[in-house]
């Protein structure tokens, strides 16, 4: 008998069937998952033929060499094209294609299809007097205005790959970025507005210049957007204002086409260790995956939708599902340059209202960040103009999903919750809002075309009921190619836990449950070994955040001299729930125990204001466990708030039990 691979813990038996009306209408049915099943590739040739190809591929699939796949071989196309022209062609150049909310509450602008043309090609051209061409790498670091945006799709326009670099991000980490990428030009903006007050960047992009140019690549040029009309240092050998180049530059430009295997980005991803992988995606596998994907799992319907993904355009979500899939598509979306809560709590559900926004696509940690402030804040909109709601990112509790169903969708909406990576490009597992019988926590069944299985340690599929590792087991069009420069770290990064089945292994943790419906349980590096159970922190935290005095929970193993590991609890209560009271920490642990079983009961539970989270929200358990097992905690760079790591061990003492 093989040992367990994953506990599994929880049970859910609610389930929210689709609305009858959103089911009839549905762009895609249940009958996607037979076709698909019957014929893979000829599946994903009809999700191509959405796009505008100027020369038709000549093979679907190359799989020849493995792990090295190309999508649609011989295939040419311009992404900008697509994503811009063809909707002006088609007669829609007055649609909205953006509208942008900046932070100070009297900014806005609508940018039609028209303009966003207009604008793509100046920048394409602006780029091109520059000296970029086809192949040319561009790094972008920039705040989440337009220009972003037209920043991205004038790179694709003239072949020049991109990445784009969280304008949260060091000077270090843009240096790093821009070295390995071999930047030629930088855009970025003299600065941004974060919580009402203009922060600079360009002096991080000085600074990145200079830390490249040591490590032996002298970036050239860099564009700056004016933002915030802040003072910054300008060298003319080097900086270009883009009201400069850009502006008067002539709106017409003829897009040219390029290979569907052409590289269209690199979006590096921090590893658990070393440096930062640079992902790269091509050009008509990505653009078919992300636009199809867009259109299926949140129904849209371009004509009548307000589309809104709250994610930044320096992670992959801002890139396939606020650029190039909603793009492509023809939506009319909502891009919004702040933070959720300036100036003030209420400003999301705002915009919502005044927007009208119908899908809106947002992560865990968010959700669990407003169920803390409590329903009032969100109750004051009206947001009745929703009908599907989207998560991504991170498990989602069932409790959190609840919660957004009930008091943000008016228990109306769908929720979707996605499940992918960077790595994949584009969503992998999710709901269909149209067909789906959804359950609170589960990401559900891969999508039609996509192939998935949770395995055991020697890559055979686990029965219903169990846990193992998350693995793909076909390729599929929006696949990452390799890593940028890299090809062995490729191979031995996603192929190789699994080589013999050929399986691509995703890092994560799952389980099918009885029904076979699939629960991501977070990454398997988290997974705790309690007394020869192999515990994810996924469930033991839903169980948690279950509670009504619980916002949000990270839990970790701690080295236990009895069990191996034991299960160390950190806790944000709701805010309404005060400090707790009395014996909050034997409160929670029973409900726990209740809610799981003895096996998961936690051997400490520390209240905390805040949980040390990544730039994009993710919990560090990492750290945690440096404090669970009171050692000096690691490395923080990497943290969104490097100060919240000091109010948790200073709290340690608190709330503890045996
Ligand atoms: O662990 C999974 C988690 O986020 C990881 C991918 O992170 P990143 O490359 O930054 O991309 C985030 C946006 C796609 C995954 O390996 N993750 C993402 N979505 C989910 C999730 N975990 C559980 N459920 C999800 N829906």
């Amino acid at each position: 008998m093989t040992e367990e691979t994953l506990s599994n813990l929880l049970h859910e038996n609610r389930r929210f069937e689709p609305p009858a009306e959103l089911a009839a209408a549905a762009n895609v049915k249940a009958s996607a998952y037979d076709d698909a099943a019957a014929d893979r590739e000829g599946f994903w040739a009809a999700a191509a033929e959405r796009l505008a190809w100027t020369k038709k591929w000549d093979r679907v699939l190359d799989w020849d060499n493995p792990p090295f796949a190309k999508w649609f071989v011989g295939g040419e196309l311009n992404v900008a094209y697509n994503c811009v022209d063809r909707h002006v062609e088609a007669g829609n150049g007055d649609r909205v294609a953006i509208h942008w909310v900046g932070e100070p509450a009297d900014e806005a602008r609508d940018i039609t299809y028209a303009d966003l043309q207009a604008e793509v090609s100046r920048a394409a051209n602006a780029l091109t007097s520059l000296g970029i061409g086809k192949g040319d790498p561009v790094a972008i670091y920039m705040p989440m205005i337009p220009e972003a945006i037209f920043a991205m799709l004038a790179c694709a326009r003239i072949g020049a790959p991109h990445t784009v670099v969280f304008g949260g991000f060091s000077a270090e980490a843009l240096g790093s970025r821009l070295e390995d990428f071999k930047a030629k030009l930088v855009v970025t903006s003299d600065g941004g507005y974060r919580r009402g007050t203009a922060s600079a960047l360009k002096p991080a992009v000085d600074e990145a210049r200079q830390i490249s140019s040591r490590a032996g690549h002298d970036v050239g040029r860099v564009l700056v957007v004016r933002r915030t009309g802040q003072e910054v240092a300008f060298d003319e050998d080097v900086d270009v204002w883009w009201h400069d180049v850009v502006d008067s530059a002539s709106p017409e430009h003829t897009p040219e086409s390029f290979d569907s295997e052409h590289p269209l980005f690199v979006m590096y991803t921090s590893g658990t260790t070393g440096k930062p992988k640079g992902i790269l995606h091509t050009t008509g596998g990505y653009l078919t995956q992300c636009a199809f994907t867009h259109w299926e799992v949140f129904d849209l319907k371009p004509e009548t939708d307000v589309y809104w993904c709250t994610a930044d355009i320096g992670w992959i979500t801002g890139h396939s599902y606020i650029v190039y899939g909603p793009l492509a598509n023809g939506v009319t979306q909502v891009l919004y340059e702040g933070t959720p809560d300036s100036p003030e709590r209420g400003r999301w559900w705002q915009i919502i209202a005044d927007k009208k926004v119908t899908v809106f696509y947002t992560a865990p940690t968010a959700i669990r960040s407003f169920m803390k402030q409590g329903r009032e804040i969100p109750d004051r909109h009206d947001m009745s103009s929703l009908r599907i709601l989207g998560s991504v990112g991170e498990p989602i509790n069932p409790e959190a999903y609840i919660w957004y169903r009930l008091v943000i969708g008016g228990d109306r909406t769908p929720v979707v919750d996605t499940w992918w990576q960077t790595e994949t490009g584009a969503i992998m597992i999710s709901p269909l809002p149209g067909v789906t019988a959804g359950k609170p926590g589960s990401a559900m069944t891969a999508l039609p075309g996509v192939s998935a299985d949770v395995v055991n340690d020697e890559g055979v599929p686990v029965p219903h009921g169990s846990g193992g590792y998350l693995v793909l087991t076909s390729p599929w069009p929006s696949m990452l190619r390799t890593i940028w420069g890299d090809d062995q770290r490729y191979i031995d990064t996603y192929w190789s836990r699994f080589r013999d089945q050929g399986f691509y292994f995703a890092g994560d943790g799952a389980k099918k449950d009885e029904d076979g419906d699939l629960w991501v349980l977070g990454r398997v590096d988290d997974v705790m070994n309690v007394s020869g159970h192999r515990l994810s922190t996924t469930e033991i935290e839903s169980a948690l955040v279950s509670h009504p005095k619980v916002a949000e929970a990270a839990v970790v193993g701690a080295t236990d001299p009895d069990t191996g590991q034991a299960v160390v609890a950190f806790v944000i209560l709701r805010e309404n729930a005060g400090d707790g009271g009395e014996g909050i920490a034997k409160e929670l642990s029973d409900h726990v125990r209740t809610q799981i079983g003895p096996i998961a009961k936690p051997r400490q539970i520390m209240i905390v204001p805040e949980l040390p989270k990544t730039r994009s929200g993710k919990i560090m358990r990492r750290l945690l466990r440096d404090v669970a097992e009171k050692r000096e905690v690691g490395d923080t760079t990497t943290l969104a708030d490097s100060t919240i790591m000091e109010l948790i061990s200073a709290g340690q003492a608190t709330s503890t039990e045996d």
